[in-house]
């Protein structure tokens, strides 16, 4: 359960650095209107053998691993100068991209007339205060956290029914163990009733409603979903 939380206050977190903008623009919409075209935006970065750039992230740390600065608190405003400089006038001199990479990606395309230098300078702010190692190894251990856990569980927090339940205790609906040995291993019962919803089978949650998760699951998502809970049981 800890993870679980943890993995909320994340994204939590996460989308709490991301409201920091410039002046009034977001640089995080703008990087995505921007440049997702080509460059994969994701941390950490999925790699296709297709890709038209380098995935964001290591282009953010390419930069601030290269660039010239005479201490560490003038590297990111340097950095920032070199983004907004670099999408208007780009060339194969100028870039930090290795030889290799350059010949396979060929230069970046000017940007000159789709981004003003204002929203280059609120996308760089954005590039520099995600790509970050910090980010990086959080992320990174969320999905380590999430690759973990069995399949059931993953479901249960992407479909949000730990929202109401919880694997051994009591929330807005019974916990999980609860209904595992109430329905006794019956799979295919658990895996109808998440389908088509309940209310009023169990009285002490007082006729508090379980929404039918008919059109936010598939079929095979709800077996899943069913043999986890049954699990519970045995787990207390
Ligand atoms: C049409 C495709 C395309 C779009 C759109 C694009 N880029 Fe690029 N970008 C590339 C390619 C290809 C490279 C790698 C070759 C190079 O370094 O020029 C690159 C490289 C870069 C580099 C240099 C990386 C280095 O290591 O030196 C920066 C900085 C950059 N892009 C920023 C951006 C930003 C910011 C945007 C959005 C405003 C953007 N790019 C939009 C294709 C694109
Ligand atoms: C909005 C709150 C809420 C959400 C979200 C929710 N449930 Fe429930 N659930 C309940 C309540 C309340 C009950 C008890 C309803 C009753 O008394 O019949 C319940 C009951 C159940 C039951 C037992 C039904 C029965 O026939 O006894 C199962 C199984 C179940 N939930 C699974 C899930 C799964 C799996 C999810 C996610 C896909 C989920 N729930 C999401 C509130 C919720």
């Amino acid at each position: 359960m800890k993870a679980v939380v943890t993995l909320f206050t994340l994204l939590l977190l996460f989308s709490a650095c991301e409201q920091k903008q410039h002046a009034n623009l977001d640089g995080k919409k703008l990087l995505e209107q921007k440049c997702s075209a080509c460059h994969n935006l994701d941390l950490p970065p999925k790699t296709f053998e297709d890709e038209k750039a380098p995935p964001m992230m290591a282009v953010a740390f390419h930069i601030k691993d290269f660039i010239h600065a005479a201490n560490e608190s003038e590297k990111i405003p340097k950095a920032i100068d070199f983004v907004k400089d670099y999408v208007i006038n780009p060339s194969a001199s100028k870039s930090f991209c290795d030889k290799e990479s350059l010949k396979t990606y060929g230069v970046m395309p000017s940007q000159k007339g789709n981004v003003t230098q204002e929203e280059l300078q609120a996308i760089a702010e954005y590039m520099f205060s995600h790509y970050t190692v910090k980010n990086l190894t959080e992320a990174q251990a969320a999905i380590n956290r999430l690759k973990k856990m069995p399949a059931g569980k993953r479901l249960a927090i992407q479909k949000n029914c730990l929202s109401c339940h919880r694997e051994k205790k009591d929330l807005v609906g019974p916990s999980f163990a609860k209904i595992a040995k109430r329905y006794k291993g019956d799979v295919l019962y658990i895996a109808k009733r998440i389908k088509n919803g309940s209310k009023g089978e169990w009285k002490a949650f007082h006729g508090a409603l379980m929404p039918a998760f008919k059109d936010k699951t598939t079929l095979k998502e709800r077996e899943t979903l069913a043999k986890w809970i049954v699990e519970q049981e045995y787990k207390q």
